[in-house]
């Protein structure tokens, strides 16, 4: 029998109303608007209210999306939540989010690809898919990176910014949905970008506390000439499965990190600026979150018609890469 076409039915997301601007800041570490500005293209980024849990703004963005489906929680047969900054170490924030939202019936488990997450969780949702193993998924991608980031840190504190989006997968009519993946890792470059310790290298002691090390560590720069390198390869290669030409991409969806790698990759590429949709500016790098919620707020905005092919493009931390291809429903 041939596999279902299964493609994304809805999407949801949601943002911490707390905002906090380059100028607030100013105030906090030795930086300045105009630096964060032409540096990355970040003005401001949404903060979690203290009291609240990734799990909570996870279920926020999965409401919205299984009401946008008419799905009932209890349909939910799998639940897959692509985050690196979870509620607890131990157990998956998942797990949190099926019991919040009633999913009973749901398995349930968290996905670890740094801010490449959300493609990973759907090229894996959409194997279970496929399959005939579930016919209803819920696949989020969320991160609460204001827990994570050292706020004394200027290198990386002001990148970074709290969020979830969330996307219900389904049966959708055939030649729509999802056509293609490609997904991948190298590992020699972990380093690059990581949390040093409270794992096995480095169980959380007083020293690595007073050193800082739960905290993000990245090389910037590093992390910068691959992304501008890997987000051509990874859109080509994942076109190329599907025997489609970037000249075939009505949108290109890329992971919000920086505005010089969305805008370097969208003119090697030769798209135009409507193609590539940006929200870097008003939420910073959300890592997981930034493709779904930067997804839902294009289909807010009624941004695709049936049939518009689109490319979802991440990589970060691993360091990962990926993209998925799809015809939208
Ligand atoms: O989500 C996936 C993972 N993350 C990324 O994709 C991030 C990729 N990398 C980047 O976006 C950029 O590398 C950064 C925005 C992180 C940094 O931009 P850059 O142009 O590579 O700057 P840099 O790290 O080379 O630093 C340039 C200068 C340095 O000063 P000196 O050594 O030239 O005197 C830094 O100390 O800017 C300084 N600097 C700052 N100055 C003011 C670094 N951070 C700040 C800051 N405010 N916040």
């Amino acid at each position: 029998m041939p596999s279902p076409s299964v493609g994304i039915i809805a999407t949801g997301s949601a943002l911490p109303p707390k905002k906090i601007t380059n100028f607030d800041l100013e105030q906090m570490v030795d930086t300045s608007d105009q630096w964060i500005k032409t540096r990355t293209g970040i003005e401001e980024r949404r903060i979690l209210e203290k009291g609240k849990t990734t799990s909570d703004l996870a279920v926020e963005a999965a409401r919205k999306a299984l009401e946008n489906s008419q799905t009932k929680a209890e349909e939910i047969e799998l639940i897959i939540v692509a985050s690196f900054t979870p509620d607890k170490v131990l157990p998956a924030t998942a797990c949190y989010v099926q019991h919040k939202l009633g999913a009973r019936k749901a398995a349930a488990f968290d996905l670890l690809a740094g801010c490449s997450g959300f493609v990973y969780a759907l090229a894996v949702g959409r194997r279970f898919m496929e399959s005939g193993t579930y016919r209803k998924i819920l696949v989020i991608g969320v991160d609460i990176l204001s827990r994570y980031v050292d706020w004394q840190d200027r290198s990386t504190c002001v990148l970074f910014g709290d969020g979830a989006g969330a996307a219900v997968l389904g049966r959708v009519k055939e030649g729509y949905g999802f056509l293609a993946d490609y997904l991948g890792t190298d590992g020699s470059k972990a380093e690059a970008l990581m949390i040093p310790a409270g794992g096995t290298f480095a169980p959380t002691s007083e020293d690595t506390v007073r050193e800082r090390l739960h905290f993000i560590k990245m090389n910037g720069h590093e992390v910068f000439k691959f992304a501008v390198r890997v987000i051509e390869e990874a859109t080509i290669e994942g076109l190329t499965r599907c025997q489609l030409k970037i000249e075939d991409l009505d949108f290109l969806l890329l992971h919000q990190a920086n505005k010089r790698i969305i805008e370097s990759a969208r003119k090697r590429m030769s798209l135009k600026e409507e193609q590539v949709p940006i929200h870097l500016d008003r939420y910073g790098n959300m890592s997981a979150a930034s493709i779904p919620v930067l997804l839902d707020e294009c289909v807010r905005e009624n941004r695709f018609k049936k049939g518009n092919l689109l490319a979802f493009v991440a990589f970060g931390a691993g360091l990962t890469w990926g993209s998925i291809v799809m015809r939208w429903a």
